[in-house]
């Protein structure tokens, strides 16, 4: 078996998997957003306190497979730097205390690696990876080799709902609340300028957008409910056809047999739904692994396993801002 842990923002979680056959023994995951909600995002310092408390709050209840694992693996890269620390020092104790090596683990790999939760991978695949942190495109010939194709320029994804939600005045994370306002809204009554409309680049932007909303805002005096609903729904449409517009001129210089969506924004119900009519066989990862959580760690820490990434415990390092 092996045990991995996530932390690397503000999600602590413990998952433990069989390597043989990726069964999931074990998972919990202690999220914090309602303790980050009322600052809007997510405090670096309160994270750290929180993943310190729910972390061997979680390892306690792990005790009957301690010692069954053959390695220990944990998130060490992208990430908030004092998050990542709280996993790493807990995987770097349990890798001396029972002996066993240490796997550090990229956590947008993670994120791919959710598309292959208790089954084999199968590669190359084209990726659309949306999360809070990043928003790009991968082409992925296998664990090792991860090529970047297009990212963001500026804010991600994820982000841009989680800001368009926080100048409502509405909770964090964003995302799911922004898509069920939509679901009542009417997606024209806003005109918003999809980004980089006339650019050649193939690469995404949503600090723009976000702005052409903050400005939709600030013209109200107070927002009705089917304001809200509406400005929501017309900001996820141009939000989505953006990614859309992007892809598409991508596709016609990269041809993919088959393109997936990962990250905690691959939730979104409208944005798979459109991208399912832009590509046959869209893969998706299950709703539940979707956001940050330690069994996609985990299925990816075996995959690592296997390559013998391993690594020492003195050479372990935190790098809160590697991509691939
Ligand atoms: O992957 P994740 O859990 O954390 C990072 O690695 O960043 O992604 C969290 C992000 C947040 O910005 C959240 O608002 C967004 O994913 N998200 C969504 C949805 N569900 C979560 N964005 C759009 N629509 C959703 N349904
Ligand atoms: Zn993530």
């Amino acid at each position: 078996m092996i045990l991995s842990i996530e932390s690397s923002c503000d999600d602590s979680s413990i998952a433990i998997t069989r390597i043989s056959d990726f069964k999931v023994l074990f998972h919990k995951k202690i999220s914090q957003e309602i303790e980050h909600s009322k600052y809007g995002g997510v405090v670096p310092e309160l994270a750290a306190r929180l993943h310190a408390k729910a972390l061997p709050d979680i390892l306690e209840q792990t005790k009957e497979f301690l010692p069954h694992l053959k390695a220990v693996c944990v998130t060490n890269e992208p990430g908030l730097s004092v998050s990542l620390v709280e996993g790493v020092c807990m995987a770097k104790a349990l890798s001396i205390a029972l002996n066993i090596p240490l796997l550090p683990i990229n956590h947008l790999k993670g994120h791919i690696y959710s598309l292959f939760i208790q089954k084999q991978e199968s590669f190359p695949l084209g990726v659309l990876l949306v999360s809070g942190g990043h928003t790009q495109v991968l082409h992925v010939k296998d664990y090792l080799h991860v090529k970047t194709l297009a990212s963001t320029l500026d804010d991600s994804f994820g982000e841009s709902f989680d800001k368009v939600s926080k100048m409502m005045g509405l909770g964090y994370p964003g995302g799911a609340i922004i898509e069920n306002l939509a679901k009542n809204g009417d997606e024209n009554r806003f005109d918003f300028t999809v980004p980089l409309l006339n650019s050649p680049k193939i690469a995404f932007s949503y600090s723009g957008l976000k702005n052409q909303v903050r400005l939709v805002i600030e013209s109200f005096e107070s927002l009705d409910e089917q304001t809200k609903c509406d400005i929501a729904a017309s900001f996820q449409k141009v939000a989505v056809e953006h990614l859309l517009r992007k892809l598409k001129k991508l596709f016609k210089t990269h041809k993919f047999e088959r393109f997936a969506v990962v990250g905690g924004a691959s939730a979104n119900l409208y944005l798979r739904e459109k991208l399912e009519k832009l590509t046959c066989n869209l893969l998706c990862a299950p709703l539940e692994y979707c956001s940050d959580n330690a069994v996609m760690i985990g299925r990816a820490g075996i995959r690592a396993y296997e390559e013998k990434l391993f690594c020492d415990t003195n050479d372990i390092r935190v790098n809160p801002k590697t991509a691939f």
